[in-house]
């Protein structure tokens, strides 16, 4: 591997890819990898450091998630992170006993800042627990280098083997300095020079694109999600004209947003992708009609997509290579094969078209979390509004309505769903503008849309009865968009949007706004 690398090996703690995530924010590449993964497989990649991550178990119980002393003579510098802090401890000769009280939340921490981990970080500073067990005994070599209230050894050090233990949480943003101290780590202590950057990232994958493709055809489906689209502009990039983007509009797509697409990536457009847009609403409709399951719904979403995309493929004749979005959290959430669980099954419903003739897929994303791939979007010069873009699910439309899909529920939904974005994005405008131009209002939501309920009731408008439809409005703040709060868009705002989609929208005589949290609930009404 050339590139400087840093190992996250994954004890199965819920934070592994955030630890990955902060790693990279320090301009360091780094991989996440289950602790079974064999020791000779890490040596092989010679990793500039180790971090150990958090995990459920107790390193002291018989079949406890483990690693060989070893590791830790490897001549790498090595960093536990809570479970592994204390695994570290446990295998190298200390002691780890179950506390009597459990230490969770924000806590106050006194660091000694003459260690190399914690250089530049103030004495007294807070950090993020979350442990039962801790360390009762320092294995050789070790000294204890920070403290909190109820933990003695809330961080150590053996400074000459070039071993780190923390027992708090640095990736996570409670821990205000935690991001300083993985640098101190990745940076000063492995001794990485940061090479991990983005526009060498585009500079080297066009190279090695060319490289691979040689004179070969590439087929891209193209959704105009970021993911799809920042993947086509980098082929585009690489191999000009031999790349060709099937764009499917499948009729369940935001307002307006087939045209947007085709502005940015079709003939008229800044780029060369050899766009070809295939609208196939009415036969996604067809599919569609009557089925309410949204299960169901999902699958021939997904499935109709590939029959459509391997009817344009047939057009276009052999194609050597398939370019796939794929990013870095699907790659770990399908599971490290370790004990990390897979938290979700996987969104892309659909799979791979079994009749399109191809020699292998191409994922130049892979490597990639989200907030990177937006970098190389950047980097790419592809327009902010598509970069910064909402994720929008797969089966579209199509699972933001409750029950049967129709062209006249669909039409609803998206007028909906526009107003409610453009009263979003106006309110955050004007917040902006008080705050003299700086960042985002607190209650922006990350994901926010207006959904069709199935649900009908009686009302009065003008002077005639209504029989109307119920619209829900949701909006969520998340990072990971694996648990999620509700966002608190001010009341005034809510209201604006109620009254305009009232009055503009034929067949809706009510908006509710949704308050449910993920977990139980999640981010899709369906
Ligand atoms: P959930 O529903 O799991 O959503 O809270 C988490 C994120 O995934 C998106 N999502 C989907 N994406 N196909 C997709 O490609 C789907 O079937 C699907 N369902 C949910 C959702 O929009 C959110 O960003």
């Amino acid at each position: 591997m050339q590139q400087e690398t840093v190992i996250v090996i994954d004890f199965g703690g819920q934070y592994n890819q955030l630890v990955a995530r902060r790693v990279r924010e320090c301009n360091v590449y780094c991989e996440i990898y289950s602790y079974k993964t064999d020791l000779q497989k890490i040596r092989d990649m010679h990793p500039k450091g180790i971090i150990l991550t958090g995990g459920p178990s107790s390193c002291y119980e018989e079949g406890a998630a483990s690693c060989s002393p070893e590791l830790f003579s490897m001549g790498v510098p090595v960093l536990g992170l809570c479970y592994g802090a204390q695994l570290m401890q446990h295998v190298l000769g200390g002691e780890v006993k179950r506390a009597q009280n459990r230490e969770y939340g924000k806590t106050e921490l006194k660091v000694d800042n003459s260690a190399r981990l914690f250089a530049g970080v103030p004495e007294n500073t807070s950090c993020w627990m979350s442990h039962f067990d801790y360390i009762s005994a320092l294995a050789p070599g070790f000294k204890a280098i920070a403290t909190t209230e109820n933990c003695p050894a809330a961080a150590v050090e053996n400074e000459a083997a070039g071993l780190y233990g923390i027992q708090f949480h640095p990736e996570v943003l409670h821990t205000p300095e935690g991001t300083k101290m993985l640098y101190n780590f990745v940076r000063n202590i492995c001794g990485c020079s940061g090479s991990w950057r983005m526009d060498a990232f585009v500079e080297e994958n066009v190279k090695a694109i060319r490289e691979k493709v040689g004179d070969g055809k590439v087929l891209c489906a193209l959704s105009g999600g970021v993911d799809s689209s920042v993947a086509a502009v980098l082929l585009s990039k690489a191999i000009g004209k031999q790349l060709t983007c099937v764009f499917v509009d499948h009729g369940l797509l935001r307002k307006n947003e087939g045209d947007e697409v085709e502005a940015v990536f079709g003939p008229e457009g800044p780029y060369d992708l050899n766009f070809i847009r295939v609208n196939a609403q009415e036969r996604y409709y067809e599919k569609l009609a009557g089925v309410s399951e949204p299960e169901k719904k999902r699958k021939i979403i997904g499935e109709e997509f590939i029959r459509v995309f391997e009817e344009e493929a047939k057009k276009i004749g052999k194609v050597d290579f398939l370019v796939q979005g794929t990013i870095y959290p699907d790659v770990v959430e399908s599971g490290l094969g370790g004990e990390s669980a897979v938290i979700k099954s996987h969104h892309n419903v659909g799979g791979l078209p079994e009749h399109v003739d191809f020699r292998e897929i191409i994922e130049p994303l892979r490597n990639l979390f989200k907030d990177e791939v937006r970098k190389v979007g950047l980097e790419l010069g592809i327009p902010d509004h598509l970069v910064f873009r909402q994720p929008f699910p797969g089966p579209g439309l199509g699972i933001r309505i409750i029950g049967e899909v129709t062209a006249e529920k669909v039409k609803i939904v998206q007028d909906a769903d526009f107003i409610y974005r453009e009263e979003v994005a106006k309110a955050a405008d004007e917040w902006k503008k008080n705050a003299g131009g700086q960042g985002n209002p607190p209650w922006m939501p990350d994901q926010y849309f207006a959904a069709l309920t199935n649900m009908r009731s009686v009302g009065v408008m003008g002077d005639e009865r209504t029989y109307d439809y119920a619209v829900a409005l949701r909006a969520v703040r998340t990072i990971d968009f694996m648990t999620a709060e509700a966002a608190d868009i001010p009341f005034e705002v809510l209201q604006k949007v109620m009254s305009r989609i009232i009055n503009e929208v034929r067949g809706v005589n009510r908006v509710m706004y949704d308050l449910t949290s993920k977990p139980p609930g999640t981010i899709e009404l369906e």
